[in-house]
């Protein structure tokens, strides 16, 4: 398959098409994005990469790296961690709090905020450091150490995560959040603010798409029933409620973020990313969404 091919044309019909959604303006520094930026990267459990465009300008990878959070607390943690945190699609919007009284403070799923924060508040109880462990973890995936927070961003966040907030404390009335919510906040917006390249974020995934190992140095990261189950949420969580439509049109697991990022894992054989910040109403990057279900439909590959 000449991947190189089909993703540049791929690419170039994607751009002669409309290009609708919005920036989002929630997070104030978010707002000030180029709104044209559109960048891909494929890479393969062999190495092969191309790029695309903007595929080597950095991005707030925001809901991307709950991903991360997840991987290094499930190995950690084991099986435990799924009593505080379910594993089923919400229907709900990323950030809806509707749910949290009825399933008693216990989020759906690790990809919603309120799943993401009790994995943070898991992420402080087990280590001392997690702000800089998290990185560090991130930056062995994809084997750059030039992988940074974007503290502006963070700051951007905290001070107007009055929603996150909100759930936090709500889950914290149920016993779900252990440290003080103000603690869980600010790691999980310095997580949400890390930036990277569309070709580290496909690099750093590939343990995904390989069992759990990373390819190359051979490094366990996860085991494989592990990497499997991660897999099975990215499919019916990883869009929020949209990842019905993701799996209708695409086929594969993947994870957006706020920031325009989507990566797409075709296990066994490789990942790819694509950015363009304009979001669709589910908070999705349109384009992303758009060039991903090209690129399956002339690839003819997915999980299906
Ligand atoms: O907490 C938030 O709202 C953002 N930091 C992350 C949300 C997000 O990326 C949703 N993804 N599409």
């Amino acid at each position: 398959m000449d991947y190189q091919r089909i993703i540049s044309k791929v690419y170039t019909s994607t751009l002669a098409k409309d290009n609708i959604g919005k920036v989002p303006d929630y997070i104030p520094e978010l707002a000030n994005i180029d709104e044209k930026k559109f960048g891909v990267n494929f890479t393969d459990l062999k190495f092969n990469s191309y790029g695309h465009g903007d595929f080597e300008e950095k991005f707030s990878i925001q809901s991307i790296s709950k991903v991360f959070a997840l991987s290094f607390v499930y190995e950690r943690l084991g099986e435990k961690i799924w009593d505080r945190v379910d594993v089923e699609p919400s229907g709900n919007a990323f950030n809806s709090l509707i749910q949290l009284e009825a399933d008693k403070g216990i989020p759906l799923n690790p990809f919603i905020n309120a799943g993401a924060l009790v994995i943070c508040d898991i992420l402080l109880e087990i280590s001392s450091n997690p702000k800089e462990e998290l990185l560090s973890y991130i930056r062995d995936l994809a084997e750059d150490d030039n992988i940074h927070f974007n503290e502006k961003v963070a700051v951007s966040e905290i001070k107007n995560s009055f929603r996150n907030t909100a759930m936090c404390n709500f889950m914290k009335s149920f016993g779900n959040i252990t440290n003080q919510p103000e603690a869980v906040i600010d790691l999980y917006c310095h997580l949400c603010s890390i930036e990277m390249t569309c070709k580290q974020l496909s690099k750093s995934f590939l343990y995904l798409a390989n069992e759990g190992i990373k390819p190359l140095s051979n490094e366990k990261i996860l085991s494989s029933t592990k990497a499997k189950r991660i897999n099975a949420i990215l499919l019916t969580c990883g869009f929020y409620d949209e990842s019905g439509e993701f799996s209708f049109l695409v086929g594969l697991p993947g994870k957006s973020g706020v920031g325009g990022g989507i990566v797409a894992i075709y296990p066994n054989h490789y990942c790819i990313t694509v950015w363009s910040p304009k979001l669709n109403r589910k908070g999705n990057s349109y384009r992303g969404m758009k060039f991903l279900e090209e690129f399956t439909t002339k690839t003819g590959e997915s999980i299906f």
